[in-house]
């Protein structure tokens, strides 16, 4: 299984890459300064080569900047055409607990990247919440909550949205 990681080298990103290739996963690293996948979620430059032959994308991208939309909400669709086009099966999302109560500047960033992602056509096509909380689907555990079925990451999720 080969997995990009989308702002793997970022501050989440790269605490993921190291998780996942501890567990002996493939893993490519994908963001604008990554010297073997650069890619840039603005344009969409390099995303075809970057995803092509991955199974699953976990997004750890951010901005938080005044043109955080550009990469979080239109780069989340641009990310998501990509992984169409590419095959990606599965696509993680990470986001901010309760974004959505607070629809001013970054959260509501983040509040529209998970409805991006929530209506992507990459399933499962949802988001999560903070560091932690990534999403997947499929098993169940304690507490209503479920782990990622992919035999990648193993978190622990919220059930999907679909
Ligand atoms: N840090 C926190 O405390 C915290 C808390 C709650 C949720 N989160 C969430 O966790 C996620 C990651 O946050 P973080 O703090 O780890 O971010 P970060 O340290 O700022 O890293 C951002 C990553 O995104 C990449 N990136 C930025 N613009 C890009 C572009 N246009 N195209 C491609 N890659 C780009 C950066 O690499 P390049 O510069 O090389 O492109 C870098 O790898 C975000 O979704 C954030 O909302 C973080």
């Amino acid at each position: 299984m080969t997995i990009a990681v989308v702002g793997g080298t970022g501050t989440l990103g790269r605490l993921v890459t190291s998780e996942l290739r501890t567990r002996g996963l493939q893993v490519r690293v994908l963001s604008r300064s990554a010297p073997e996948h650069p890619i840039d979620l603005t344009t969409g430059d390099g995303l075809g080569p970057a995803l092509k032959g991955c199974d699953v994308v976990v997004d750890a991208s951010n901005n938080s900047s005044r043109r955080a939309a550009a990469t979080l909400v239109a780069g989340s669709r641009r990310l998501l055409e990509a992984e169409q086009t590419a095959g990606v099966g599965h696509h993680v999302g990470v986001s901010v607990v309760g974004c959505e109560q607070v629809p001013v500047g970054y959260y509501k960033v983040k509040a529209d990247q998970e409805r991006a992602v929530e209506r992507g056509p990459v399933p499962p096509g949802r988001t999560a919440g903070p560091p932690g909380r990534p999403a997947g689907p499929r098993k169940r555990s304690r507490g209503g909550s479920r782990r990622c079925g992919h035999g990648c990451c193993g978190w622990r999720t919220r059930p999907s949205a679909r």
